[in-house]
């Protein structure tokens, strides 16, 4: 089992703040870890300083083996990550084709259109929105937003996406859809990690899952295991008290 990813005591303070604490783990190639814990716990965080977004205070990000700790974000694309954003950003004024595009580029030097264009229009049949390439981006609805999101990820051809909740604000068919895109990603030998917050789905696709609360790690293990973890359902129901206690000791 090839380890891709390998994130030791990983430390992120903003200011007085401990956004992240001491967040340890390996993922190993072909894996989907799903990455949970209530709002504010540091999920998007963690994929910021492993995205170069933000300098870590401590701690190390070794990917493919070389140590990556604080290399830029577009660095890191061209080493084979992307992202997907909690808050989609498409360009607006370009077309849906244009944006993915952009998305096969992105940290590629000399990588022109006559490239880009065919991986764009195959990505985008991947995510089922060939039949919108025309389009604004301006003019998609959420769902069609989180595929566009997808899509452009997927066209830098990575090795590893770190998606951040791609169901949010999706219905019921649209994140049974989604999720068997998720599925189908990871088939491609692509790896995953993702933060979600639609825990039934989030559990049924994990081959892992790591649980974050106040920024340390709580709970580790497949999700038959985090469902049964006392330490994930306190911070689930969030009783603040205990909630400080297990994370003190998770820190022990
Ligand atoms: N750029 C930043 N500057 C200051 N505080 C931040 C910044 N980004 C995140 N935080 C804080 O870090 C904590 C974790 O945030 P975040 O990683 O977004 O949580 P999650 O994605 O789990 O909801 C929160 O308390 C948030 O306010
Ligand atoms: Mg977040």
């Amino acid at each position: 089992m090839t380890i891709l990813l390998q994130v030791e005591g990983l430390t992120k303070k903003f200011g007085g703040l401990t956004a992240l604490s001491d967040v340890t783990f390996d993922l190993p190639e072909g894996q989907i870890m799903g990455l949970i814990g209530p709002n504010g716990a540091g999920k998007t965080t963690l994929f910021n300083v492993v995205n170069g977004v933000y300098p870590a205070t401590k701690g190390k990000v070794i990917f493919k083996g070389k140590d990556v700790t604080n290399v830029k974000t577009y660095e890191m694309a061209q080493l084979g990550l992307a992202r997907t954003h909690q808050i989609v950003k498409p360009l607006n004024e370009l077309s849906v084709l244009d944006n993915v595009i952009v998305g096969a580029c992105f940290g590629r030097q000399g990588f022109g259109l006559g490239k880009a264009t065919p991986i764009a229009e195959e990505v985008l049949e991947f995510v089922d929105l060939a039949d919108r390439s025309d389009q604004l981006a301006s003019s998609l609805n959420i769902a069609q937003k989180k595929r566009l999101e997808m899509a452009r990820a997927l066209a830098a051809q990575p090795h590893l996406i770190l998606m951040d909740e791609v169901l949010a604000g999706l219905n019921q068919s649209e994140i049974t859809e989604m999720v068997e895109t998720v599925r189908k990603i990871r088939d491609q030998g692509i790896t995953i990690i993702m933060i979600e917050h639609v825990m039934e789905a989030v559990m049924k696709v994990s081959d892992h899952m790591i649980v974050l609360n106040f920024g340390a790690q709580i709970a580790e293990g497949t999700p038959e295991v985090i469902q049964s973890n006392p330490a994930v359902i306190e911070a689930y129901l969030g009783d603040p008290k205990l909630a400080q206690k297990l994370m003190q000791k998770a820190m022990e």
